[in-house]
């Protein structure tokens, strides 16, 4: 029997950078998943303990996926392609268990693939390395489950380090480790979980992505990365597209933000982050058009309640908001942002206290 936990993430700074080969700044969750493989006689059977379904499916490849459950090919992912790579994968049974909600914005679904991916490889004894577990881990969630995501949130599950936030690179796909301890500067970092429903995510995500793409094809660079700041007014006039002028904008600004967070955790200045949070904030809602009104005005109720920065976190259309609160304030903070969504009749948010946990790790 082999046993890994993988954690959710946050990403404190750098919103769709990742599909743009940009830089993002996550950090792992306390929340996670638990991935636990054994040795079965025949087939592959899969678990949850969220749900009380049992899914069997023959040994073979990803042709096998029809008809399966959507959860449950986030567990056999793995397994199809192992299989259609030419590896033998014998019988098994998996049983997985996650405390990330889902539908939050939070990696619940880097979390469960990460756990199983790192499992399988211990307990098949692959050796697959850091490179080949982050690209598994993303082939199941792009090729399998078929959602176009970046590549963020399964990087920092399987890397993330205690009290440090992630600095990721993802054209190359290197990460270092940067301290992040809020509390040693008298501030909490609060999540706001606004349980807005999720309004037409994939087809958005999927729109800005291939908005990104277009806007980089037009200015002749392989990405939106390769835009630099003082080179931003420049590609601006060049696109005569106002939708792609704006992600353009927001592309570009986000990543040098990424960087000027970074810089200042580095030189041990976190206190001085919040402007930049908002900014990013600010770009996300504006320019990427990828707010909600619940998320807006979680930012603002922070704000207004003492927050030295606050933003939307993950993909968008709902989710979270983290805000960076000085301890003191932490208890009214909650109230301003319980009563605002009160006032505003919103559904009730729930927030917790974020820590930077370790990535994924045996048990
Ligand atoms: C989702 C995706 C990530 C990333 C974020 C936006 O979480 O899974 O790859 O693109 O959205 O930053």
């Amino acid at each position: 029997m082999t046993r890994f936990f993988a954690p959710g993430r946050i990403n404190l700074i750098g919103e769709h950078t990742d599909y743009n080969d940009g830089f993002v700044l996550p950090v792992a969750l306390v929340q996670g998943c638990t991935a636990t493989v054994e040795d079965a006689a025949s087939g592959w059977a899969v678990t949850s303990a969220q749900t009380s379904d049992e899914v069997v499916v023959e040994r073979g490849g990803l042709a096998g996926r029809d008809g399966v459950a959507e959860w449950a090919t986030y567990v056999l992912g793995a397994l199809w392609l192992l299989h259609d790579d030419g590896v033998d994968v014998p019988p098994l049974r998996i049983a997985v268990d996650s405390d990330v909600p889902t539908g939050a914005g939070l990696s619940s679904s880097a979390a469960l693939v990460c756990s199983v991916v790192s499992a399988l490889d211990a307990h098949l004894g692959l050796d697959l390395g850091p490179a080949g577990l982050l690209a598994l881990s993303r082939r199941v969630e792009n090729d399998a489950v078929g959602a176009p995501t970046g590549g963020m949130d399964q990087l920092v599950s399987l890397r993330g380090e205690a009290g440090h936030a992630l600095f990721c690179d993802m054209r190359d796909l290197t990460s270092q480790a940067v301290p992040f301890d809020p509390a040693a500067s008298g501030l909490a970092l609060l999540v706001v979980d606004t349980r807005a429903p999720h309004r037409l995510v994939d087809g958005e995500y999927a729109a800005r992505r291939s908005g990104c793409e277009e806007a980089a094809k037009r200015l002749g660079v392989p990405a939106l990365r390769d835009v630099t700041a003082d080179g931003l007014d420049d590609a601006l006039a060049e696109l005569n597209d106002d939708e792609l002028r704006r992600y353009t904008r927001h592309v570009v600004t986000e990543d040098d933000r990424v960087l000027a967070v970074v810089d200042l955790l580095r030189a041990g200045r976190l206190d001085e982050i919040g402007p930049l949070l908002t900014a990013s904030h600010v770009s996300m809602r504006d320019d990427f058009r990828i707010t909600v009104p619940e998320v807006d005005l979680a930012v603002d109720a922070l704000h207004e309640a003492g927050a030295i920065g606050a933003r939307m976190t993950g993909g968008g259309f709902g989710g979270c908001v983290i805000g960076l609160v000085p301890v003191d304030e932490l208890d009214a903070a909650q109230d301003a942002v319980r009563r605002a969504f009160a006032d505003a009749g919103f559904g009730e948010p729930s927030l917790f206290t974020a820590t930077a946990e370790a990535g994924a790790r045996r048990l």
